[in-house]
């Protein structure tokens, strides 16, 4: 398997958590990878080193992790968003098509409307852009499926144990409480968080199956970022005082988030054995620190 934005949150544990049962090459830009994988350099805005890093580690199998991930990023800039994250996908499901290999592409639970109380969604609920970045997302979703054996996973809030400088979800949140720094935190955005573990699993299975096509990759709880906050504080033993609630509508952000991003993922439950780590068991294999440079 050859993993992009290895050097990135998700990218690099999927690599670790790997590590045990697949032949994993990781493809870095600027950030390290884990130690102890062979590396490639990949550069989304350079096609050609991704059909080298495919050649490179003949691999039957990419895990496109890389992309402008930053949704305030991708709203202040869209052509680079388009980019990194349309383009790229573009090129590189080209490149996995010419070598014979097939496609993951990590796509988000950000696809949805403004809708707040709907039953988690499942692939066939209609997806909206509300933001530059799901509009790359979606459209790089459309590109990777074009090719049969693909597949487009959505994955929803990254928690538990990340990589590299920037927390998951649950990390940032169990770091910023242990440091007394207060938190702002939304009361009306719901999501189903989940863990790189799980998903590593879930990418593994799909990756020994014939299955293609859509999937979301969601935990099996909803939960809405205030109370992701009081169940990290919860669950670690940390202070919750500095933890205060506030609406999607009270921040300035570019990107506009959809408040209900729940996501139903039986389907990678029934074809692929999709069961994902209880959100308090992830919330514990969080770092208990952010790494030092
Ligand atoms: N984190 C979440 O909660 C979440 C939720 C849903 C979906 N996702 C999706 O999961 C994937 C990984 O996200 P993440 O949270 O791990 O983000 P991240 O930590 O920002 O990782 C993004 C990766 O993309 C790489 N990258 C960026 N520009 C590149 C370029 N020009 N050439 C090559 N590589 C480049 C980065 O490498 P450098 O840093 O070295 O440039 C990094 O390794 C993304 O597709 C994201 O949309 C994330």
């Amino acid at each position: 398997m050859l993993v992009t934005g290895a050097g990135g949150l998700l990218g690099g544990a999927v690599c670790e958590a790997l590590a045990p049962t697949r032949e994993v090459w990781a493809g870095a830009h600027h950030a390290a990878a884990p130690p102890g994988f062979p590396a490639v350099a990949i550069d989304l805005e350079r096609p050609e080193t991704l059909a080298a890093a495919l050649q490179a580690s003949r691999a039957a199998v990419v895990l496109h992790c890389a992309a402008l991930a930053d949704a305030d990023a991708c709203e202040r800039d869209p052509a680079r968003a388009r980019a990194l994250n349309v383009d790229a996908s573009a090129a590189l499901a080209d490149a996995c098509a010419r070598a014979g290999a097939r496609l993951a592409l990590i796509s988000t639970d950000l696809v949805f409307g403004p809708e707040i109380g709907l039953p988690p969604r499942d692939e066939a609920c209609p997806a909206r852009a509300l933001s530059v970045y799901a509009a790359t997302k979606l459209e790089a979703e459309r590109i990777a499926l074009r090719t049969p054996g693909n597949a487009a996973f959505r994955v929803a809030l990254v928690t538990g144990r990340g990589h590299g400088p920037r927390g998951s979800a649950s990390e940032g949140l169990a770091w910023a409480l242990r440091a007394g720094r207060p938190l702002r935190l939304f009361r009306d955005q719901f999501r189903t968080p989940v863990d790189p573990v799980s998903l590593a699993r879930l990418l593994s299975a799909w990756a020994a199956s014939a299955h293609d096509g859509l999937f979301h990759a969601g935990g099996p709880e909803r939960v809405s970022r205030l109370e992701l906050g009081h169940r990290v504080a919860t669950v670690l033993g940390l202070p919750m005082a500095g933890l205060e609630a506030v609406d999607q509508d009270d921040t300035l952000a570019p990107a506009v988030r959809p408040r209900e991003a729940a996501m139903d993922s039986g389907r990678a439950t029934r074809l692929l054995g999709y069961v994902p780590e209880p959100l308090d068991a992830a919330i514990r294999a969080g770092r208990t620190a952010p790494p030092t440079a």
